[in-house]
């Protein structure tokens, strides 16, 4: 990506403005996983050791942009920090305002003051002029390192870049490094794999995705659509009528390249007593529906995957917070973990799905980015890396 970061511009003694993704599950005020407030750690202690102040901003939650609303305040969040750091993190009762601004610009060195919630105002995600310039008014250096919010176009993610020298931090790096492996000069074989619920989501990511990759495995729900589209039956499982077509082409296009699930289990309904049966695709039973990837489609899938010097995964292959359909997902989490390929996992579901298989650590990177991965691997330029300044 040839970006700037924070280690190429002097930032010594300077007010630095980071924005991190601190949109993170919390619980009753407290925070239930912390992987992105950890994963800005790098960043955070290096701006830290070099004399600067560090003024951090992000959002949480979908706040209507009206005002404070306490159940989306970051305060729970800038605990979490504090408690890693070690050091206190002032929290500010705003983003943008007079009191912010003697807070911001009263900071010593080595302080870090964290702003409230850059949606509690709706100029944030509207990209407001004045409001970016408010924002970058608090710092004298730009940090982006809320790769999980590049996707967006907001004040704090794009507008503020365009008033103050905007770099990289280390996590937005670093994720763009693994994530870019699957979109310039990969390593081959290259296998692509993408599940999740629908294939209307993922159109853009398959037809990219296809340009790059050696084999793309298709399973989760998406594949019923494909496998409707070959004319198998898919009783009650979750087909996307509207894109029966698009699958077609797809599938007249790339026939050696996609590989679809041969067998799955079934469940007759979404609920604990739900009777489940491993069955081939050509006979899902009439009031059954496609619950997870079958043991036929794990081993055709891992003589791909055992060979693959380069893995890219995003969206699970069943329902796997159900333990009844989590062994299709599982397995191929636990095949890539020993396999020895560069593993990139996709953010959201993918990533929670090989920390339940117990495998996170060993895949080479997990994205901190849900949407912002998936927007990446449709080819797509992410507008909050577009405003930072080249290498
Ligand atoms: C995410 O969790 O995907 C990011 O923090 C972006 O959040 P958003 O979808 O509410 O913009």
């Amino acid at each position: 990506m040839n970006k700037k970061t924070v280690k190429d511009i002097g930032i010594k003694g300077k007010r630095v403005l980071m924005r991190v993704d601190f949109n993170v599950p919390m619980d009753k005020g407290i925070v239930t996983d912390d992987k992105r407030i950890r994963a800005s750690l790098p960043t955070i202690q290096y701006v830290l050791e070099q004399n600067a102040s560090l003024i951090l901003m992000s959002h949480l939650g979908r706040p209507k942009g009206a005002g404070f609303e306490p159940d989306l305040s970051l305060k729970p969040a800038a605990d979490a920090l504090s408690k890693l750091l070690n050091k206190p993190v002032k929290v500010a009762s705003d983003c943008i305002g007079p009191e912010v601004e003697s807070m911001a610009k009263g900071l010593k060195p080595g302080e870090v003051l964290m702003l409230e919630n850059v949606r509690f105002h709706k100029q944030e995600e509207k990209n407001d002029t004045e409001f970016a310039k408010k924002l970058a008014s608090l710092g004298e250096v730009y940090v982006n390192d809320a790769f999980g919010s590049a996707h967006r176009a907001h004040a704090s993610t794009e507008g503020v870049a365009k008033y103050l020298p905007a770099v990289s931090g280390f996590l937005m790096e670093q994720e763009l490094e693994y994530l870019s492996k699957a979109t310039m000069n990969p390593e081959r074989p290259y296998v692509a794999i993408l599940g999740g619920a629908k294939i209307s989501d993922k159109i853009a990511v398959i037809e990219n995705l296809l340009t790059k990759c050696d084999t793309l495995i298709v399973g989760g729900g998406m594949a019923n659509t494909f496998l409707a589209a070959k004319g198998y039956n898919m009783a009650e499982s979750l087909v996307e009528a509207s894109s029966i077509e698009t699958a077609k082409k797809i599938l007249d296009n790339s026939t050696e390249k996609l590989l679809l699930p041969v067998d799955g289990v079934v469940g007759n309904k979404s609920d604990a007593t739900a009777q489940t049966k491993v069955v081939d695709v050509d006979k899902v039973p009439a009031g059954y529906s496609m619950m997870d990837i079958g043991p036929k489609s794990i081993d055709k899938f891992s003589q791909v995957l055992k060979i693959a010097k380069l893995v890219v995964w995003n969206g699970p292959l069943g329902v796997f917070e159900d333990p009844r359909f989590s062994e299709g997902t599982f397995a191929i989490a636990r095949l890539l973990a020993s396999s020895g390929a560069t593993t990139v996992i996709g953010g959201g579901d993918s990533a929670s799905a090989v920390k339940k298989a117990g495998v996170a650590k060993q895949m080479s990177h997990v994205s901190t980015g849900g949407g912002a991965s998936l927007e990446f691997l449709e080819g797509k330029i992410l507008p909050g890396v577009a405003g930072l300044k080249d290498k």
